[in-house]
């Protein structure tokens, strides 16, 4: 099995590559592409699209993102989701267009509400709206209610 780790020099991305490479030390047969940045840059469309056709990982891990904290965000969100979306973007569709039969792509924790009971569980999210959908969110308990003004001024 060929598993592409994007990411692999991050927290998520290098927590997997170590457990990758236990696996691979016992014996499982997995060979592990991994690349940096400087020498694939998921936001490079092209750059994708020739990395996957080349090498036709069977699995992709999306661990790969631009991260930050509360404040980060707050204060340059147009770049946080420009680089992700382009990231994402990029690395599902020519992960599909190359054949790849397995993605996982990793979500943030903060897009489930902040009182959810722990360990979470993929639901949880439900009935609130969640960081992507955060202006519309009339719920109480959601930790996004502060980004409101991202909304237009009345009238508009
Ligand atoms: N669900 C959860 O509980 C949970 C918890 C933590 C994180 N996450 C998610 O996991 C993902 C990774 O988070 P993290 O904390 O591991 O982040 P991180 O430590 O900052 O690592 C991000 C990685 O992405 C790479 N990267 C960023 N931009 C890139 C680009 N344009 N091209 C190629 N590589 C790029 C970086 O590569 P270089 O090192 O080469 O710069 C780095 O290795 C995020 O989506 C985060 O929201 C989820």
């Amino acid at each position: 099995m060929r598993v592409f780790v994007a990411g692999h020099r991050g927290m998520v991305g290098g927590a997997i590559l170590s457990q990758l490479q236990l696996r691979r030390a016992t014996g499982e047969a997995i060979e592990i592409i991994t690349h940096s940045r400087s020498e694939l840059n998921l936001t490079d469309q092209s750059a994708v699209r020739d990395f996957m056709a080349a090498e036709r990982p069977d699995t992709v891990i999306l661990a790969a993102a631009k991260v930050g904290g509360i404040h980060a965000n707050n204060t340059y969100p147009a770049d946080f989701i420009y680089e992700n979306l382009m990231i994402e973007c990029n690395v599902i569709h020519q992960a599909f267009a190359a054949g790849v039969r397995r993605l996982l792509q990793l979500g943030s924790s903060c897009i489930y509400p902040k009182a959810v009971p722990q360990p979470m569980s993929a639901s949880a999210a439900d009935g609130h709206a969640g960081a992507d959908q955060r202006a519309l969110c009339d719920c109480q308990d959601c930790r996004y209610q502060t980004v409101r003004e991202l909304q237009p001024p009345a009238g508009r």
